[in-house]
């Protein structure tokens, strides 16, 4: 293996980008997801809270699902080389797997893994090399929420020849659905397949369901994840308190939120800017939108994505849907 990796880095993740939706943050007391995961330290964090809580990675269950989605993909493809995009790949297990199905079924297979995250796109390279070969592999960060040209991005991407497979696991929980959507389905062509995931409300009663799974949330290795953006721009734990809530959103969906409450006042400075949070005032670091199966169908359906088979886990908490080409 070489000793360096060539990444491609889209404007929306060049440093003015950066600062401006950093800012942008701070004035709404929204913090834009993308800044957790934004340092190696973050990204290791959230891969450690990944691994304990994560249904793929603990529940057998869930794991034999999104291997039957790989399967059924891989049977409904019938090109000989398949490019598999990962949006906001993380670090790239899942993507892997699919790409080891692919390979096993005689494709040649491609990747583009794409994230926020330069740590987390070098992971999943990383992860995926013991799949396919270097030259195979197109590292890309970008922001895929505020990136306008994505579509050139991709077209422009090598290998675009044969299939396009598009994955979007575990990312609609923390975007607002009207925003993000319609940016995926315009990158999804009419003759893409799309797999996607989604961690849901178990059982029968959608309110309860999100109460239930509180707890995956309001623990010590998510709170250590989601403090430290705050610890990083000179905020000290004692200066308040973080705390986790279920909300009502958009399209009749719930959320689990994370608050942090400030006790005392506190400024925050980016260069010449300066951020004064008073006593009481809070700012939101998280959310996490939890779907039922029907939910997803329904909020895909009002941006064209028709999903044509999905797999739902026997805990009720996470599900993968396969969106076949629109023909
Ligand atoms: C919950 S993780 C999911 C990772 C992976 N797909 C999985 O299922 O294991 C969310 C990922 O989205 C990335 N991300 C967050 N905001 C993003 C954005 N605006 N554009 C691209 N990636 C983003 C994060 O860096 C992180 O790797």
């Amino acid at each position: 293996m070489s000793r360096a990796a060539n990444v491609t880095i889209h404007r929306s993740q060049f440093p003015e980008a950066v600062r401006g939706d950093l800012l942008a943050s701070l004035r709404a007391r929204r913090v834009n997801h993308k800044f957790h995961y934004d340092s190696v330290r973050q990204t290791q964090k959230w891969l450690a809270l990944h691994q304990k809580y994560s249904a793929s990675r603990n529940d057998a269950d869930c794991r034999r699902n999104y291997e039957n989605a790989f399967v059924a993909a891989a049977a409904e493809i019938k090109s000989k080389s398949v490019h598999v995009i990962g949006l906001g790949c993380g670090g790239g297990q899942k993507d892997t797997r699919l790409l080891k199905l692919l390979k096993s079924r005689g494709r040649e297979v491609f990747y583009t893994p794409c994230d926020v995250s330069t740590a987390m796109v070098l992971t999943a390279r990383q992860t995926t090399l013991a799949v396919l070969p270097e030259e195979n592999c197109f590292p890309l960060v970008c922001d895929l929420a505020t990136a306008a040209d994505l579509q050139a991005v991709f077209r422009a991407r090598p290998s675009t020849l044969g299939s396009r497979l598009l994955t979007f696991f575990g990312m609609i929980p923390n975007f607002e659905p009207e925003r993000i959507l319609p940016k995926l389905a315009a990158l999804v062509r009419p003759q893409d397949f799309l797999l996607f995931s989604a961690n849901l409300a178990p059982g029968p009663n959608y309110a309860a369901g999100v109460k239930k799974i509180l707890p995956q949330y309001d623990n010590d290795l998510t709170r250590d994840w989601l403090m430290t953006f705050l610890l990083d721009l000179g905020v000290a734990r004692r200066d308040g308190e973080l705390r986790f809530a279920v909300e009502n959103g958009r399209f009749g969906l719930k959320r689990v939120t994370a608050y942090f409450h400030f006790k005392r006042s506190r400024q925050i400075a980016i260069e010449s800017e300066a951020f004064a949070f008073q006593a009481g005032e809070a700012i939101r670091l998280f959310f996490s939108y939890r779907y039922t199966p029907e939910r997803v169908q329904q909020v895909l359906a009002g941006y064209g994505l028709k999903v044509c088979d999905q797999w739902i886990a026997k805990s009720g908490e996470e599900g993968v849907f396969l969106c076949c080409p629109r023909r």
